[in-house]
């Protein structure tokens, strides 16, 4: 595996902005070092979100593409900012639906508020403005107190290569660190050296393409990169009938600390955490979303996974 995992990161085209991302975690990490050296540690979760696309040219014109809207990612990172982690977001360019606000510049929030607001009513229009303007408040809050650090990724290639530096930078972190693995990733790719330069021609009529297996990085973050990070990976299927079956298998085969087994359907209603002891199935019920028992159980699993260490 880490073989090849290897080869996928020599053949991969050279992340554009790697020089931008390798500094920019490392500030944020900086920070993170020097609250820590004062007694305040805090810990980070690392929230991947949204589908990566599969090229199939250099010059790309076509792509395959993962299903995800990243609204799970979006959420839970507000959730996790709000028990206090600092969170590193790994989302899809423009999937991202809570946090597109955040880097934004106050007179583009404000043009765009009050064009929104235009189109309701007057009632409306007060309490659209009063929690649209506080949410923005709060996520751009959080980037200027350097609790939030957005990534973003379109391709696999990017996705994986971003998500190695991540991963590779929180050894430091240890048991404080979180992944969160929401991000649907290519199961399959076409490696960048058998692809074609131009556009594949359809004058042939039918084509056959030959796809290669995406090695699994889950393997090797937990062996290599982090460690000692609590790690949760998401499993998706469209059978209910394998989704326990299969969250539990990927639970011992990459050794992650939790699965959580959703089905497409029911997935914004209903979750399955597995764990090595326990299963533990969340509802939505009266919560404003499944994220908040989601992220509120993996707190705590994260807190008996600290005190374990303690002990
Ligand atoms: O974004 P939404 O529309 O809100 O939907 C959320 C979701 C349904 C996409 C999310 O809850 C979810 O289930 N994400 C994982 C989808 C999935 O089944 O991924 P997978 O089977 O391809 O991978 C399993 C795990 O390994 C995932 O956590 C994935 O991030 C990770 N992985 C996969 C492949 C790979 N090469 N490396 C990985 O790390």
């Amino acid at each position: 595996m880490e073989q090849e995992a290897q080869s996928f990161f020599d053949s991969a085209p050279p992340l554009r902005c790697r020089d931008d991302v390798v500094a920019s975690v490392n500030r944020f990490l900086d920070i993170w070092k020097a609250a820590s050296a004062i007694g305040q540690t805090r810990r980070i979760a690392i929230v991947t979100s949204g589908g990566t696309t599969v090229p199939l040219e250099r010059r790309c014109v076509r792509v395959i593409d993962n299903f995800s809207s990243g609204s799970r990612g979006a959420a839970s990172t507000e959730y996790f900012l709000a028990s206090d982690y600092a969170v590193i977001f790994l989302h899809r360019r423009q999937a991202a639906l809570f946090f597109s606000f955040a880097n934004g510049d106050a007179t583009f929030v404000k043009y765009f508020l009050e064009d929104l607001c235009s189109h309701f009513a007057a009632r409306c229009r007060i309490i659209l403005y009063k929690n649209v303007s506080s949410l923005w408040m709060d996520q751009s809050g959080a980037v200027l107190q350097k609790k939030l650090l957005k990534l973003e990724f379109t391709t696999l290639f990017e996705y994986l290569q971003i998500l190695e530096i991540v991963g590779a930078a929180m050894k430091p972190v240890g048991r404080h660190a979180m992944f969160y693995f929401a991000a649907a990733v290519s199961d399959f790719y076409v490696p960048w050296n058998s692809m074609m330069e131009h556009k594949i021609q359809s004058d042939d009529g039918s084509m056959t393409m030959q796809l290669a297996p995406v090695p699994k990085m889950l393997g090797l973050l937990r062996k290599h990169w982090a460690p000692e990070a609590f790690c949760v990976s998401f499993k998706l299927e469209t059978d209910v009938d394998i989704l326990l079956k299969k969250a539990r298998s990927s639970l011992c085969k990459y050794g992650m600390h939790a699965v959580v087994a959703n089905e497409l359907e029911t997935r914004k209603n209903k979750v399955v955490v597995v764990t090595r002891k326990v299963e533990m199935v969340l509802e939505k019920g009266d919560c404003p979303d499944i994220e908040l028992p989601l992220v509120n159980c993996l707190v705590a699993r994260q807190t008996m996974y600290l005190q374990q260490q303690q002990a």
